[in-house]
């Protein structure tokens, strides 16, 4: 065979892996040196090309700028809180979990009408407690009885995505479903650490599948005529956030909750989710991303691991329609994710990561959270105080704080222990 063909060989048959889906993630970079050459956009420097040099700046004029940015080009936009929402408590059990806690449920009607989408807050809150407590809010993958083995949790009634390990058939959760994800949710040492906790089936709010938008929360709010969101518009990101958004109405109207104090956070997907709902409602006093990966805390423009194309291309219905014109083309985009971590301050943040999360960009994430330093610097907060990533199991606080531990993209109770660490300092003794 000649030289060429066989390099004509070679070139079909890579472009094959690289242009089927399977090949995605083969095709994926894990190579520190070859993530290329990028530029960051400055976030302290407005579209008009003026420096942002003092508070007001920021908050008055480039903050707004670069959440519009995220919000046109990225997330897409939501609406507020809708008028004639309605909270209704469907249980109170003040003995539970032995005693240790008062366990809640309260569905929230978005448009007070019970026949549309609705969603289902669980919260426990500590019986030691003497007055309102802090608590940590986060979305859920498998339902809300999926967090603990708490037999008095209501099981979810939502589509679910089948799977029989997780209890899960003709999408539906059933009993078996009970406690699959309690590894992720340590109920008790939150607890005992005098705070509350709230959890809420993300699938309530927005099913997690391309439908086209006919499920979940969009179409409550289409126009005339409208059969999906504009290419500006929410995509199951923005809606999750938002639905935490309401969660936060509801917490605002619970007198045993203090929602001065209110914690969100979230894994994966839904620590993207959680870094945009504390972008976009500062009613959240602390935010944390845990292993949250492209479109989240990792940087776009660094090739390691996901990419903005696969993420769009796997997920197309996660980010607005107008995100995937940046496919392939990360530099073309008007912001970087160290400019989300920047909308968070100064409220406290936390960034964490997991050794073998290589897809997510473990250095793409430290990155983001060491270059929104100058603005929680300007807005009289602290950076993270290291100048390079730590090694495993060293975590780094000021009031942005960074941790990778070893092991798994996954949520265990090292990185509960260092949140609450991080709360304790930030929320509960302040
Ligand atoms: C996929 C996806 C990630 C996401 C993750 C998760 O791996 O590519 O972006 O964070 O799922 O949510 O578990």
């Amino acid at each position: 065979m000649s030289n060429n063909l066989v390099t004509r060989i070679l070139v079909a048959s890579l472009a094959m892996i690289i242009c089927s889906p399977a090949g995605w993630a083969q095709e994926a970079n894990y190579d520190e040196s070859k993530v290329g050459q990028y530029t960051l956009p400055d976030p302290l420097v407005c579209c008009d090309g003026a420096p942002v040099k003092d508070a007001q700046t920021w908050q008055q004029k480039r903050r707004p700028e670069i959440l519009k940015l995220f919000e046109e080009y990225m997330y897409g936009k939501a609406p507020g809180k809708p008028q004639s929402m309605t909270f209704m408590t469907t249980s109170v059990n003040k003995e539970a979990l032995n005693g240790l806690a008062t366990r809640k449920e309260v569905t929230v009607y978005f448009t007070g009408r019970q026949q549309d989408p609705n969603m289902n807050i669980l919260i426990y809150l500590p019986n030691k407690a003497t007055k309102p407590v802090p608590l940590f809010v986060g979305l859920n993958f498998g339902g809300n009885q999926a967090i603990s083995t708490d037999p008095g949790i209501t099981i979810s009634k939502s589509w679910m995505a089948n799977s029989k390990p997780d209890g899960i058939t003709d999408h539906r959760a059933t009993a078996a479903s009970r406690g699959k994800e309690a590894s992720r949710w340590p109920v008790e040492r939150i607890l005992e650490r005098g705070y509350g906790l709230a959890t809420i089936y993300y699938g309530d709010i927005d099913p997690d599948f391309d439908d086209g938008f006919k499920n979940g929360v969009q179409p409550l709010f289409y126009k005339e005529g409208q059969t999906r969101p504009a290419p500006n518009e929410w995509g199951s990101i923005a809606a999750w956030a938002w639905g935490l958004s309401r969660a936060m109405d509801y917490f605002q109207t619970d007198s045993d909750i203090d929602a001065k104090k209110v914690a969100v956070l979230g894994h994966s997907r839904l620590g993207k989710t959680s870094l945009w709902a504390g972008a976009t409602d500062e009613r959240f006093a602390l935010v944390i991303s845990n292993d949250s990966g492209c479109g989240g805390a990792a940087l776009s423009r660094r090739n390691f691991g996901e990419t903005v194309q696969r993420i769009n291309t796997s997920f197309p219905h996660w980010f607005c329609t107008n995100f995937k014109k940046y496919n392939g083309k990360e530099g073309d985009l008007p912001v970087d994710q160290h400019m989300l971590i920047a909308l968070i301050a100064p409220r406290p943040v936390y960034v964490a990561s997991a050794e073998e999360d290589r897809w997510a960009d473990p250095r793409g994430e430290f990155l983001s959270a060491k270059l929104a330093g100058p603005i929680y610097k300007l807005l009289g907060a602290a950076p993270l105080p290291i100048e390079d990533m730590p090694a495993v199991s060293q975590p780094a606080m000021g009031e942005v704080a960074y941790h990778i531990r070893p092991g798994k993209h996954d949520v265990t109770n090292y990185d509960w222990d260092r949140y609450m660490d991080f709360a304790d300092k930030h929320l509960k003794n302040k």
